[in-house]
């Protein structure tokens, strides 16, 4: 089988090189030619574990390549996926979908044969019936269907979520474009996947319902967290009582600074969006957004009420600044609000991350970036801790005691166990357990 995808982005490239390694030939097409000169060159635009030696294997083996031409890419396809950005609207908060569209636009004028044209980019219901009517205003005989796919996985852990993911969702138009879609899934029927075959709408919706009740699961143990401080209680216990019922399940509910990323806050506030514009509006949704906003600024909060009141003066050694481990990514990253509120009050901020810091630089500036962990923490009178990466699981606490002016730790992943750190003589604050 032959597929186009336009779109080198997160969900573009890691998809494409995912299909490839199912044996299907990609093509993987974008508009940035310097990213598509590095891809064709072996270098990969995103960190994310084990992806360049995927794409360099399915590179070798003849069944992925990059190009900026999407005639040449369309060529004899069996589908063309859509996978390009949909952020979040300038002053409304609906996803902006003009990349989609313009795709659209452009896969019209190279339709020359039956082609499924599916979307795997997060896109509100409707969208896929716009898409079709584009293409059929634009080519009127164009021999197509339109699919919805969206995609599951995760940052960091993109390539095992693609290749065993818990479920594939397709939303076709029709019959044709579903057995299309399940010659291209074949390798996860093999395994047994479930695969959810519905409509377009459906599946588009599936897609902001998962990410949604994901975000509120996290920020009502948030709230639980903040509630086992005030009562003494231990919120991984709680989590850990909850979770093993398989109603309520164990992922999701690690406490912590907010959720952050290129999807939650993005697909929380595009769906509160469409379901107030359908008049069906979502309150437990539009609530958790706002405690979510707010939570994130009251992190900084901590850290001062940590640092006796005031941190004015005061060096603060930060450790992570992404939004979550094994990935550069900083898009709505909880630092972007904490780091600043720390600088308005008068902080001066050290911070390392092992990955994020080239993208940082330009989000968070006036801040002092170090080699490594130990030279965030130089002179510092507290370490936070804001992204739970492994290597800040095993630090040399012994070390740090002699680094910081005090023994002071605000630890907002909890990658740290409160007892452990009173032994080493730590002042040490962390999210839902009792010091
Ligand atoms: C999320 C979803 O998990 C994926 O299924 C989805 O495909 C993706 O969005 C998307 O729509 O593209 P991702 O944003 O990569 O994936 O990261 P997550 O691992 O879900 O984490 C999101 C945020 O929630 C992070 O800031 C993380 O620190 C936070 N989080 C997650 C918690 O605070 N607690 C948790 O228990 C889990």
């Amino acid at each position: 089988m032959r597929i186009a995808m336009i779109g080198t982005g997160y969900v573009g490239l890691v998809s494409g090189a995912c299909f490839s390694e199912f044996g299907v030939h990609v093509t993987c097409v974008d508009k940035d030619a310097g990213k598509i000169e590095r891809l064709k060159r072996g270098e990969i635009p995103i960190y994310e574990p084990g992806l360049d030696e995927l794409v360099a294997r399915n590179v070798a083996a003849g069944r992925l390549s990059f190009t900026l031409d999407l005639k040449e890419a369309m060529a004899g396809v069996d589908a063309v996926f859509i996978a390009v950005g949909t952020p979040t609207r300038r002053g409304d908060g609906h996803a902006d979908l003009s990349y989609v569209y313009a795709a659209a636009e452009e896969v019209a004028a190279n339709l020359d044969h039956y082609t499924v044209v599916v979307n795997k980019s997060t896109v509100p219901v409707g969208t896929g019936r716009e898409v079709q009517a584009i293409i059929r205003r634009a080519n009127p005989d164009a021999d197509f269907d339109v699919a919805s796919n969206p995609e599951f996985l995760r940052e960091g852990s993109a390539i095992g979520d693609f290749m065993r993911p818990d479920r594939v969702v397709i939303g076709t138009s029709s019959e044709r474009a579903a057995e299309v879609m399940r010659r291209l899934y074949r390798p996860l029927y093999l395994i047994e996947t479930p695969i959810v075959l519905t409509s377009l709408e459906t599946a588009e919706l599936t897609k902001y319902a998962a990410n949604t009740f994901l975000a509120a699961k996290i920020t009502f143990i948030n709230e639980i967290a903040d509630l086992c401080e005030k009562v003494g209680a231990n919120v991984h216990d709680v989590a850990r009582g909850i979770g093993l019922d398989g109603r309520i399940g164990k992922k999701f509910l690690h406490p912590g600074p907010g959720y952050g990323g290129s999807c939650f806050p993005k697909d929380t506030l595009a769906l509160v969006r469409t379901a107030q514009q359908v008049g069906s509006p979502l309150r437990i949704i539009e609530t958790v957004v706002d405690i979510n906003d707010k939570r994130k600024k009251q992190m900084a909060e901590r850290i001062v009420a940590a640092c006796g009141g005031s941190v004015a003066g005061k060096t603060i050694g930060v450790l992570g600044v992404t939004f979550k481990p094994n990935t550069d990514d900083m898009r709505d990253a909880p630092s972007l609000d904490i780091i600043p509120a720390l600088q308005a009050a008068g902080a001066t901020v050290r911070a390392f991350d092992p990955a994020g810091m080239h993208e940082a630089e330009k989000l968070l500036p006036g801040v002092v970036w170090t080699q490594d962990a130990y030279g965030a923490l130089e002179g510092a009178d507290c370490l936070t801790i804001l992204t739970e990466w492994n290597e800040f699981r095993a630090l040399d606490l012994k070390r740090i005691k002699t680094l910081l002016t005090q023994p002071v730790m605000v630890d907002l992943r909890n990658i740290y166990n409160p007892e452990d750190m009173a032994a080493a003589g730590f002042v040490y604050s962390s999210i839902g357990r009792p010091a």
